[in-house]
């Protein structure tokens, strides 16, 4: 399926079926802000499970705190969020379009990307068996030439962000000839600064309400936190806190369904370490949250290492776990070594001193810090663009999500063949047991097919089909969403088999 098509079909599949719903849609939406419906809060909620444990219960060392969004305003300018949290943005004359000018420049450099991997793909057609990549790439005169060009933009751009010159990034967009995609002019404004935090007042605005903001990361809240975990849980370095929760960003250029929203969920940890051991924390959590996304048993190819070019001033390591959405490629966590800046800030904005005592070398030092941030919304959206299938069965096609069974919204459908004699009793039976431990729905409307159909749909990997021989003999008819498959199972047998297949640890097991 074309990728722009997969991608308009999950829009709408999302809303046809209850997973998100434009935030305001009976006054028109507002935009890049989305609500989620019955089955997406499941989702959701699921999906948070399943990084809370992994972060929490697996790791000893790790515990989770719920901080407010609101904060004092001074952090953020401890932060840095106050001066520097901005993106630069241009706007086309024609079109009167506006964009991140990084992002226009950023998806140039990828066009030009797709080229050599077309040129390979090519290749490895026209010389079959014999291909080697390696060579083709060290060597093919197109190939090298595109690559140089590659390396040499990001080289300009970097050195453009790093010294703040904006008149120099919009030069890169004129140089390169990169056109607006709307209007398919190169007719570009300036490049300006634009700060993303949203502002509010806190208190009565006659008696002097003081500015605050609404968090644009839930990170913030986990460094002004880091005395009181440390103090009251004991805890010794390393130790990580893990945190999640909403974060507010006024994104200009707010495309994507939820890919960019203004208002999302972040999960974050930050692990604090020793001076010195961060790059060897970095790559053990580097390597944990990799093996968290693959034992989701989504194709790996799916996802690849995007390694930071320009790194943030405080920052000594930083890659991007990046996935493959309909769109493309696209950041989806971020795992970063932010050395000691945070804390220090914070030591040196509110005057209080924020270390660690280590008893056994008797030394005070302010801990560097490893993070790990992931987009709750993007995780979503990953899974759907991962999970959405089309396929043919006989004359009709089958729109099936194949999440992983414990993710699922529904985990078990209960269907009486049909609503008499019995059999919407004895399906209540099966359903007023199960639904204790899993989240389960009983169904009698229309045919027995299309339920399946709505099923697969939402992607409820087990339907129970009650019918006359279940009064009979007790057993019931267990259909599984992938592989259609149905089988004739004692009734008492089947809360042990569903909830085996559905627990979370299926996937905690896996890390
Ligand atoms: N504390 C570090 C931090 O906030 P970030 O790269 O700005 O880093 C972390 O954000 C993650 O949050 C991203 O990898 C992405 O998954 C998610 N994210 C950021 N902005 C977002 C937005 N506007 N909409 C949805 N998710 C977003």
């Amino acid at each position: 399926m074309i990728q722009e098509d997969l991608f308009k079909k999950i829009i709408a599949h999302c809303k046809e079926y209850g997973f998100i719903f434009q935030s305001s849609e009976l006054y028109d939406g507002l935009s890049a802000v989305y609500d989620y419906g019955q089955n997406g809060v499941e989702l959701k909620n699921n999906i948070k499970e399943y990084w809370w444990k992994a972060m929490t219960q697996l790791n000893e060392e790790v515990v989770g705190i719920d901080s407010a969004i609101f904060m004092h305003p001074t952090i953020w300018k401890a932060s840095g969020h106050v001066d520097a949290f901005n993106d630069p943005l241009i706007d086309n004359k024609d079109s009167k379009k506006r964009y991140r000018a990084d992002v226009l420049i950023e998806d140039y450099l990828e066009k030009i990307n797709d080229k050599i991997n077309k040129e390979v793909e090519k290749a490895a057609k026209r010389f079959g068996d014999t291909f080697d990549e390696n060579q083709f790439r060290t060597t093919n005169a197109r190939v090298l030439e595109y690559a140089a060009k590659i390396e040499s933009i990001k080289a300009n751009f970097v050195a453009a962000l790093d010294a703040n010159d904006l008149e120099k990034v919009r030069q890169i967009i004129i140089d390169e000839g990169i056109v607006c995609p709307v209007s398919g002019s190169r007719n570009w404004t300036e490049v300006r600064q634009f700060n993303l935090m949203f502002e509010t007042k806190l208190g009565s605005v006659s008696e002097g309400a003081n500015t605050v903001y609404l968090r644009p990361e839930t990170a913030q809240g986990i460094f002004v936190n880091y005395l009181n975990v440390q103090k009251t849980g004991r805890m010794k370095i390393p130790f990580g806190i893990a945190q999640i929760g909403k974060a507010f960003r006024n994104e200009i250029v707010a495309r994507q369904f939820i890919f960019r929203m203004r208002e999302f969920e972040q999960m974050e940890m930050q692990y604090f370490v020793k001076p010195g051991e961060e790059l060897k924390w970095f790559d053990t959590w580097k390597e944990k949250r990799m093996n968290w996304h693959l034992a989701m048993g989504i194709n790996p190819e799916k996802y690849r290492w995007h390694k930071h070019d320009k790194l943030a001033h405080y920052a000594n390591a930083a890659f991007d776990i990046e996935f493959e959405f309909p769109f493309g490629f696209k950041e989806l966590e971020g795992i970063h070594s932010r050395t000691d800046y945070d804390l220090n800030q914070h030591q040196i904005f509110s005057g209080k001193k924020i270390q660690f005592y280590d008893n056994e070398t008797e030394e005070s030092y302010v801990p560097y810090v490893v993070e790990t941030s992931i987009g709750l919304d993007r995780t979503f959206l990953s899974l759907l663009s991962a999970c959405y299938q089309e396929e043919q069965v006989g004359e009709e096609t089958r729109v099936v999500l194949n999440l992983p069974e414990c993710l699922a919204p529904i985990k078990v459908a209960i269907l009486p063949l049909v609503k008499k004699d019995g059999l919407p009793e004895f399906a209540r039976t099966i359903m007023n047991d199960l639904k204790f431990d899993i989240n389960c729905m009983y169904e009698e409307k229309d045919s027995i097919g299309k339920r399946y159909r709505r099923q697969d749909a939402i992607g409820t990997p087990f339907c129970i089909t009650v019918d006359h021989q279940s009064l009979e003999d007790n057993t019931v008819t267990i259909r599984y969403r992938d592989t259609m498959i149905q089988e004739r199972i004692p009734a008492d047998k089947l809360s042990g088999i569903v909830k085996e297949k559905t627990d979370i640890k299926n996937l905690l097991k896996k890390l």
